[in-house]
């Protein structure tokens, strides 16, 4: 069994404890912009515009991953094209894809060589165009990742930054002095404590320019000087650049660490060590500085202009940090990115009810989300090793059923397990090898998707660059398409319950039965029409009772409309509901 650490886990041993993560066309041709007015019942009736986003399924593509057209053992943008299908029968609105652009791949893609281009690995802008027209075609918007906190060392903008203290691109980047060192032909030691999120010291020496330059992760990856203007402008014209050709918005990476201390103060040192056997820090003055909030609302400015959406990776401690990035006014992110879910360690009712809780009252629109690239898979994380498949389906009809927009990861839909290295070898995400074995980097859930039961899952017929589990046999897209009882089933039918029922695309978020330890049971309400969601996180057969009476729905029957429940209940009494262990019940409620 793979293990369940993740970088969410690994970030918070690395930098604080467990108490804080650290981490961390013309558009109208598309109708980008608000195209549909319903009113949106969140406990008040006020009608206010519905944003297309609101309304769509979101779907996190790894373009090493996903589809390799050319087999050359990593995947590529036709690959994604030939896959829209796929994903529009799935129920996909709108895909993410992580960065697919020049890149010496260190952080593979994460350390941005050119903002205006596509990796050869992936393919050509033509390719992309071509990508952006198929997907219009089937109702599919792309997003894409912008990364904006650092860009790869091998960026022009730093090779001219590096070049000389007097270049012209010098202070796009943040350069140090070191701290005066003793002894004979001492270079200095680094300004400050400041650690990197993936080890060592965040300052990198260069002896050409006798400075250190600032990396909130790896060295390869240097920080861009927001307090820069130039930068600002500069950064905003790539995202028009995309805009332009078609993108209905951005996944911002790395936000929180936009901006540091000016004043260099060190971060206060917290007992213990963290992964990589480094003293355990608060990111106190490297991360969530109030002047991220400047740049979030300049952006949106520009995404405003597009109708685009802005897509956060916010990792945050309480819902108030998190509500910080939709902006006092609702001019920052429309969708920071809930990563507090990912935190909940087991599969626990309350634990859930109460994440789902604080957001839904936060005031934003909540982002659920349950696994990313940087995340062990919820396969591993949440499956007790017998009920993997049935736990799958359980989450699966939590958080696509909640009130707000649900961003899946690729393969989730047909229980894709993580596949961790094995030696230290073996792995080829530098953290993985940085902190071996403490934890094992991010290889084990960026595998291949699985699409036939045939080698390498059928991804390619060379040896794909990371391996394909075993359980790809009976894990893929061929074999579940026609198993009506596979999880890939289950996705279907879930995520076309969700784009028609009103209930669940406008309806409110009301908690029953909140004492309950092992049933999670909510209402979704619109209108007249309500939906009754009920999930036993339980491994053993549980009853459940509702008194809807306060609802107005005294003598309520209910008509399952989807169950994982292997005996199929048809009809469901309200009054006394039997659940088989990890089963979950979708019920249409009538007077
Ligand atoms: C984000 C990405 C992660 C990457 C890091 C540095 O956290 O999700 O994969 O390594 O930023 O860019």
């Amino acid at each position: 069994m793979p293990s369940s650490r993740g970088i969410a886990r690994f970030r918070a041993a690395t930098s604080l404890g467990a108490a804080v993560v650290v981490l961390a066309v013309a558009a109208s041709a598309f109708s980008l912009r608000v195209f549909a007015q319903h009113e949106r019942n969140s406990g008040s009736q006020e009608a206010v515009a519905r944003q297309w986003w609101q309304d769509a399924v979101f779907y996190e593509i790894y373009p090493r991953s996903f589809a390799d057209s050319n087999n050359d053992g990593v995947g590529d943008l036709k690959g994604i094209t030939s896959k829209l299908d796929y994903l529009r029968a799935l129920g996909v609105d709108a895909i993410w894809i992580t960065p697919c652009f020049p890149s010496p791949q260190v952080d593979f893609g994460y350390d941005v060589a050119d903002y205006e281009n596509i990796d050869p690995m992936y393919g050509t802008l033509a390719d992309f165009d071509r990508l952006v027209a198929e997907a219009r075609k089937r109702h599919i918007r792309v997003i894409l990742d912008f990364v904006i906190n650092h860009t790869s060392d091998k960026h022009p903008w730093f090779l001219d930054s590096e070049s000389s203290r007097i270049s012209a691109h010098r202070d796009w980047y943040i350069w140090r002095d070191g701290k005066p060192s003793e002894g004979p032909g001492a270079l200095g030691a680094p300004p400050n404590n400041w650690r990197a999120i993936f080890g060592g010291s965040a300052w990198q020496f260069d002896p050409k320019t006798g400075q250190f330059y600032y990396h909130a992760f790896y060295p390869q990856q240097p920080d861009l000087n927001w307090r820069n203007p130039a930068v600002e402008k500069a950064m905003f014209d790539q995202a028009r650049f995309w805009f332009e050709r078609g993108v209905a918005g951005f996944r911002l990476d790395a936000v929180d660490t936009l901006f540091e201390d000016p004043a260099l103060r060190d971060n206060p040192v917290l007992p213990g060590k963290n992964s990589f056997g480094e003293p355990k820090m608060e990111s106190k003055y490297t991360s969530k500085l109030p002047e991220v909030h400047d740049v979030l609302r300049d952006l949106r400015k520009v995404a405003d202009e597009y109708g685009a959406v802005l897509i956060g990776e916010t990792w945050t401690n309480n819902i108030d940090e998190l509500k910080e990035y939709y902006g006092q006014h609702s001019n920052e992110l429309q969708m920071p990115m809930d990563l507090m879910f990912t935190s909940v360690k087991t599969l626990s009712a309350p634990e859930f009810r109460r994440q789902i809780a604080a957001v839904d009252a936060g005031g934003g629109w909540p982002v659920f989300v349950i696994s990313n690239h940087d995340i062990d898979r919820s396969y591993n994380r949440y499956g007790d090793g017998q009920h993997n498949d049935q736990i799958a389906k359980l989450m699966a009809a939590m958080y696509l059923t909640l009130r707000g927009s649900p961003i899946l990861y690729y393969g989730e839909e047909i229980g894709m397990e993580n596949n961790d290295p094995k030696t230290k070898d073996e792995v080829k995400d530098p953290i993985g090898k940085v902190a071996w074995p403490a934890y094992r980097g991010r290889d084990g859930e960026r595998t291949p998707m699985q699409w036939t039961p045939g080698p390498n899952g059928g991804f390619s017929t060379v040896t794909p660059w990371l391996p394909v589990p075993s359980s790809a046999q009976s894990h893929n897209v061929a074999s579940e398409s026609s198993d009506p009882e596979s999880i890939l089933n289950f996705y279907k039918h879930l995520l076309s319950l969700r784009h028609k029922e009103k209930a669940l695309l406008y309806g409110d978020y009301l908690a029953l039965n909140p004492d309950d330890p092992n049933v999670l049971s909510y209402l979704r309400r619109y209108r007249d029409e309500t939906i009754l969601v009920v999930l036993n996180f339980s491994s053993s057969p549980q009853t459940v009772t509702f008194d809807l009476s306060s609802q107005g729905l005294a003598s309520a029957k209910g008509k399952t409309l989807l169950t994982s429940d292997p005996a199929k209940p048809a009809g469901s009494s309200l009054r006394s509901l039997s659940l088989a262990p990890y089963s979950a019940y979708i019920i249409r409620v009538s007077r």
